[in-house]
């Protein structure tokens, strides 16, 4: 695609702060460097660049696709994990920001405040992405919006999805401002009180004047996914949040939880699951086996006839954040 686009130098941190036009360039060239590594072609563009991945939180996808696409594209990672560096504690954001920004060409942070990343950003003078705070995951709804456009013969802007849950968690709010920012069909299914903030809710429904987005927010699961194209969740309670959350959040959320059900609610035989991941839909894991013994469910926000089947496209989703990684990296880093 020939675009006048040029995000040299932006940070990416939350999706709001983009054109629709910016989403698209970035989803075009995923589509570019995805083929491209796949055919063995691809030519490294950020060699002798450096990148920060600061987690406070543990992350299996978000730290791994940051790396690989690095690594693909000739830059160098410093990993700092939770606790490895003074910031917060005997070094302020701002400070922390200008010593990087002298050392690094660019910084990924993942933590619990949203006011962290646009510090970092205001301060380190280079760009910074959100690796996931409380209130956005960014680089995941590129991600989801990515996947979606791959397995739909729809223009985006045609393509329904719901999803359904924790809609005022991260993962909830950034799928709704993707998909208002670029005028889709975006559904959200779950409890009033966790629906995403009303401030962000009135952003969305602004943005979508302009987009064209449709945007309901409903408790009603059949008005929500009847028609959709892909039905989204995410975990019933997010890092960070205490484990005594779960008892509130597993009464709150089981009407909303995805089975074979939900899926058929949709009417649409060719409907795809999606999910962030990690995913409790089973109990071969500490929490899954805790809650099971804890609440009677063997899988929670999903059930493992769902997740495991052709419907679902849980692990392209995956493997699609190290190309859309990738993309946001090259956009904003190439010289
Ligand atoms: N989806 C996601 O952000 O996964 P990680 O927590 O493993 O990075
Ligand atoms: N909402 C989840 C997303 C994990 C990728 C969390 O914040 O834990």
């Amino acid at each position: 695609m020939t675009t006048t686009v040029d995000l040299r130098g932006r940070s990416y941190l939350s999706e709001l702060d983009f054109a629709a036009e910016e989403i698209h360039h970035l989803l075009d060239l995923t589509e570019e460097l995805k083929k491209a590594r796949r055919a063995g072609t691809e030519q490294p563009r950020l060699t002798g660049k450096h990148l920060a991945l600061i987690f406070e939180k543990t992350s299996t996808r978000t730290r791994c696709a940051f790396e690989t696409a690095a690594a693909d594209q000739g830059a160098a990672t410093t990993y700092l994990g939770p606790g490895d560096t003074h910031l917060g504690t005997k070094e302020s954001v701002a400070d922390t920001a200008r010593v990087l920004g002298r050392m690094f060409d660019g910084i990924e942070y993942r933590g619990s405040d949203q006011s962290v990343v646009t510090d970092l950003a205001a301060h380190a003078g280079i760009p910074v992405y959100n690796g996931l705070t409380d209130t956005a995951h960014p680089t995941q709804s590129l991600c989801d919006v990515f996947t979606m456009r791959e397995h739909s013969p729809k223009p985006l802007a045609d393509i329904a999805y719901c999803y359904l849950g924790d809609a005022r968690n991260n993962v909830g709010n950034s799928l709704l401002s993707m998909g208002a920012l670029l005028g889709m069909d975006v559904r959200i299914a779950g409890p009033a009180a966790l629906w995403p903030a009303p401030q962000l809710v009135a952003a969305c429904r602004t943005v979508a004047e302009r987009s064209g987005a449709r945007i309901t927010l409903t408790e009603d699961v059949d008005t929500a996914v009847r028609g959709a194209d892909f039905l989204h969740t995410d975990v019933w309670v997010s890092m960070g949040e205490p484990a005594d959350t779960w008892r509130e959040r597993v009464t709150l959320l089981l009407p909303y939880r995805v089975t074979r059900k939900t899926l058929a609610a949709t009417g649409n035989p060719n409907v795809r699951f999606m999910h962030c991941l990690p995913s409790l839909h089973d109990d071969r894991t500490r929490l899954g086996a805790h809650l099971r013994d804890t609440y009677g469910l063997t899988g929670l926000e999903v059930t493992d006839d769902v997740f495991s089947s052709p419907a679902s496209l849980v692990f392209d989703q995956a493997e699609n954040r190290l190309h859309t990684i990738k993309a946001v990296l090259v956009a904003t880093l190439e010289d």
